[in-house]
């Protein structure tokens, strides 16, 4: 049942490449026109749309804030994305013109649902991605627009997560065609680009044995920071929880920017430092500023592992260690980004002796608020 993983976890990040290609499927139709399932929103309604909210948790609500930057870039709607459990209590300027998009890989989150519930009332639009057919959370909503991740039985998400920005991005794309934004335009490339991602993904973990020996080095680690910027972030958010559920050690995600305002002052000799680099191409510099972060942690010791894109050049000199990812355009590099801090977190939990698919405190579906 494992096809040949040690782990259901290993097995799952194996089956992203598929998670992607899977959750693309069928999404347009013969003149390029993206299509969604189950929509009980009509597209008048949809065109309609001025404001949106990412309800979600844990790594869903990573998923969702990736998304965020893909979905304001090319329909100009802003979007804002809540915890699910904070959502209730922010009260939140919601109306009819409001489209409220869960994400939740189980569809049973109690926390995600109730958000739902609570928009519902509040007279917004719903909309669910979801990974589970029949789930209570896409019951609830008036639209639905599945990822087709196939079961995940590792508590640890994963192969969930590339299908959740995936489908987030399919929903964006609709929007902005929805609503004629010049950048509908760009929907059949970014749609050719997401297609080309499983072949990028395939490739991406035949080359993850180096991650696996620095995990395995690491065993003893007693922090890990991790720094990422624009769609980075997130990621380095993502990065640090999977180390605190899979090996319990204590991780923290910032914005690299953020550093010289206070997280500047926990490096120490020594300190391992994970950074997420922006594509050379990336607009307004990022990439150059990512580079001179690195530059100033590892100036006081910090021991830097940097995961940048093959032929980036720039980053050598002051990475201890360089982990290549595939190019991609910007918005489409979390995908790919991912995936290494996926496998720190497996090794470095399995170099410790825990149970990878059954972290402890954990359940797979938080069903209680
Ligand atoms: O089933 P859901 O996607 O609604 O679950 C949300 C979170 O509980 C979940 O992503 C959790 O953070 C994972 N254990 C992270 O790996």
């Amino acid at each position: 049942e494992k096809g040949g993983y040690e782990t259901f976890m290993e097995k799952e990040i194996h089956e992203q490449p598929h998670a992607v290609r899977d959750t693309l499927l069928g999404r347009t139709d013969e003149d390029g026109q993206l299509i969604l399932d189950d929509m009980r929103i009509s597209e008048e309604e949809l065109a309609a749309v001025d404001r949106i909210y990412v309800v979600a948790c844990g790594t869903a609500s990573y998923a969702g804030m990736t998304a965020k930057y893909a979905i304001e870039h090319w329909t100009r709607i802003p979007v804002e994305v809540s915890l699910a459990h904070e959502f209730r209590y922010c009260d939140p300027i919601v109306d009819e013109r409001t489209l409220v998009v869960s994400i939740s890989q189980s569809g049973e989150t109690m926390d995600t649902l109730m958000a739902v519930k609570h928009a519902r009332e509040l007279g917004a639009r719903t909309l669910s991605i979801c990974n589970t057919h029949g789930s209570t959370i896409p019951r609830e909503s008036d639209a639905v627009l599945y990822t087709h991740a196939g079961p995940e039985i590792a508590v640890a998400s994963t192969k969930a997560f590339v299908a959740q920005i995936t489908a987030c991005f399919v929903l964006g794309l609709y929007l902005a065609q929805l609503r004629g934004e010049t950048y509908a335009d760009d929907a059949k490339q970014v749609m050719a680009e997401l297609h080309g991602v499983p072949d990028k993904l395939e490739s991406l973990l035949g080359t993850m044995d180096r991650v696996e020996e620095i995990a395995r080095f690491m065993a003893d680690s007693r922090a890990v920071l991790f720094l990422g910027r624009h769609v980075g972030y997130p990621i380095a958010m993502e990065g640090a929880l999977k180390l605190k559920e899979l090996a319990y050690i204590h991780a923290e995600g910032f914005a690299a920017g953020e550093l010289k305002h206070g997280p500047i002052a926990l490096i120490e000799p020594g300190q391992p430092v994970f950074v997420v680099v922006p594509g050379p191409d990336t607009p307004h510099e990022l990439h150059k500023k990512v580079v001179s972060n690195i530059q100033e942690i590892r100036a006081r010791g910090a021991r830097t592992l940097v995961i940048a894109e093959e032929g980036d050049e720039d980053v050598v000199p002051f990475a201890d260690e360089v982990i290549r990812v595939p190019h991609t355009s910007p918005l489409l590099q979390p995908l790919l980004t991912v995936v290494p801090l996926q496998v720190f977190a497996l090794h470095l939990s399995t170099a410790k002796g825990l149970d990878v698919d059954q972290p402890r405190n954990l359940a797979k579906s938080v069903t209680v608020e």
